[in-house]
């Protein structure tokens, strides 16, 4: 099978599982597990702020940030289609007692402009702000990045209204090998970031967050009143440590292969995909009056997996469990039944 549904279906290399099976370990919740401890420090160093955390997956990480930083009753604005809004099963508003305030973007990015706009009076008996939150890269809108400016731009603007700048970087570093932007810079831009080491990265588990001590520390317990307190976590840290030393640099291969695809389809297809907007590694392809899900369920006869994302809406992400040959295959076929008669 070439499986193009997401970049988290990625099985751990056989150095990495060498690399966990030798990890050293101890009861993390005691503070005692050697690996955990040094890959939180690497990454904080990584991003130059004061502490980092390993939580068992991105929606955690999410939620310990946002729990932390903002009080009960109050809201957080984020897109309209960002994940924490659309996937998470209302844990900020069933967990951290949030209510999020959506605003329209472009493909999945806030701008600064448009978030001051809609922002209420930062008066009684306005529900107070508590946040900002960007998504980087943008899942829903297609791996699209917000960059430098715009982070800049929506900083400014939340430190205005006395808010942190929060960042969901489930693929951060797939931005920062796109844009050459270094984690520094993205550590500096946002005041307490996550991302995840279980996409692009490749490892079978975990994403981490990042900011200042005292917020890190708040989020330790948080992530413990989640039941994410872990113990022989090294085994898993370890996985973690060895992506980011050996899976950074290839995701640009990723970003190649999609591209690749949608070039492919936008040549045989005009209108399917822009391949200008394909940034990073994830690539939404329209199926005209075809209907998605019978259009993925024969690409899965043909041996390829995407994910049906609308009636008319294919996603396919490229990761490094598929070569250049299988995106190149893949593209053929889903290129070959878009352009059959629709039935
Ligand atoms: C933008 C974004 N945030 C958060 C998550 C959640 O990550 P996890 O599945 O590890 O909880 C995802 C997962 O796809 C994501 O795309």
């Amino acid at each position: 099978m070439i499986d193009l549904r997401s970049d988290t279906v990625t099985r751990p290399t056989p150095p990495m599982r060498r690399a966990m099976a030798d990890a050293e370990v101890g009861d993390d919740v005691y503070g005692e597990d050697p690996t955990a401890r040094a890959l939180e420090e690497e990454v904080a160093t990584h991003f130059g702020r004061e502490a980092a955390m390993f939580t068992p997956s991105g929606m955690m990480a999410t939620m310990t940030l946002l729990a932390t930083l903002c009080e009960r009753g109050s809201e957080v604005v984020c897109e309209s289609d960002a994940h924490v809004v659309a996937y998470e099963a209302g844990a900020g508003a069933a967990l951290a007692g949030l209510q999020f305030r959506t605003v329209d973007g472009d493909r999945g990015r806030l701008d600064a402009e448009r978030v001051s706009g809609a922002l209420r009076p930062a008066m009684f008996p306005y529900t107070p702000l508590a946040a900002i939150s960007v998504e980087e890269t943008t899942n829903r809108g297609g791996g699209a990045i917000h960059g430098l400016d715009r982070l800049r731009a929506l900083r400014a603007l939340a430190h205005e209204r006395g808010v942190p700048l929060h960042g969901d970087g489930a693929r951060l570093f797939n931005a920062i090998v796109a844009t050459g932007v270094t984690p520094r810079e993205y550590g500096a831009v946002l005041d307490a970031l996550s991302f995840c080491l279980s996409k692009g990265l490749g490892a079978p588990f975990g994403s981490m967050v990042v900011g200042d001590a005292e917020v890190i520390d708040e989020a330790r317990v948080w992530r413990r009143r989640l039941g994410g307190g872990m113990r022989q976590v090294g085994v898993l840290a370890a996985a973690g440590r060895y992506a980011l030393a050996h899976h950074v640099e290839r995701l640009a291969d990723d970003h190649a292969n999609a591209r690749r695809i949608a070039e492919r389809l936008a040549d045989d297809l005009p209108g399917s995909v822009d391949p200008t907007e394909v940034e990073t590694n994830i690539v939404y392809v329209s199926t005209g009056a075809h209907d998605a899900a019978s259009v993925a369920a024969a690409l899965a006869d043909d041996g390829v997996l995407v994910g049906a994302m609308g009636p008319h809406l294919l996603r396919l992400v490229t990761h490094l469990d598929v070569t250049d040959e299988d995106c190149v295959r893949a593209a053929e076929l889903l290129s070959a039944h878009l352009r059959e008669p629709v039935a």
